[in-house]
């Protein structure tokens, strides 16, 4: 299995994730072949089984050098990827204590489902998306953080 992981890390936490991932998979024996979308033409994907992509989160949506790679991507329908973002930890209300619930992390927080809609728009089929957290706005990634990136290497083996 071949695998193209595409991130758009700004301060290094994405980059720290696509390596520990590529790590893990090497020693599964599997290739995974690491990049930054400013460094790739969209266009130039070369044939993989499975396109990582990867994105920290803006205002609530992926970063835009994400929104117009995934835009411009042309595989073929059917392609396989799987999205592994990362994202602010969540806060509780600066006023009242409480921690949002699922439901109103889900109106605001929209990476994951706006990269997903992008990618459904243009026939590929979904392995798996998820998330690893930051704890400050630039980092650092949450503690435990490669434990998540090996859980999701299992969910991504065992659906392949
Ligand atoms: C201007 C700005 C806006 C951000 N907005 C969000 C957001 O809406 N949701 C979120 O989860 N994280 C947000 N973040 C935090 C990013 O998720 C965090 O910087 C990123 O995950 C770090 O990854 P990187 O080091 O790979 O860039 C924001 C960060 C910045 C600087």
């Amino acid at each position: 299995m071949k695998i193209e992981y595409y991130h758009a890390s700004e301060y290094g936490n994405g980059a720290k994730v696509a390596e520990e991932f590529k790590r893990i998979m090497a020693t599964k024996g599997i290739v995974v072949n690491v990049h930054h979308v400013r460094e790739v033409k969209p266009r130039e994907i070369p044939a993989a089984d499975l396109y990582l992509f990867s994105s920290p989160g803006r205002m609530g949506k992926p970063i835009g050098g994400m929104r117009r790679f995934l835009k411009k991507i042309n595989l073929p329908s059917e392609s396989r990827y799987a999205i592994l973002v990362t994202e602010m930890n969540p806060q509780p209300d600066k006023k009242t204590g409480r921690m949002p619930t699922e439901e109103e992390l889900g109106r605001c927080q929209l990476v994951i489902p706006k990269m997903n809609e992008i990618l459904q728009a243009k026939g590929f089929k979904k392995v798996a998306d998820g998330k690893i957290y930051v704890t400050g706005i630039k980092g650092p990634l949450e503690e435990g953080w490669q434990g998540k990136v090996e859980e999701f290497v299992s969910v991504i083996l065992s659906s392949s």
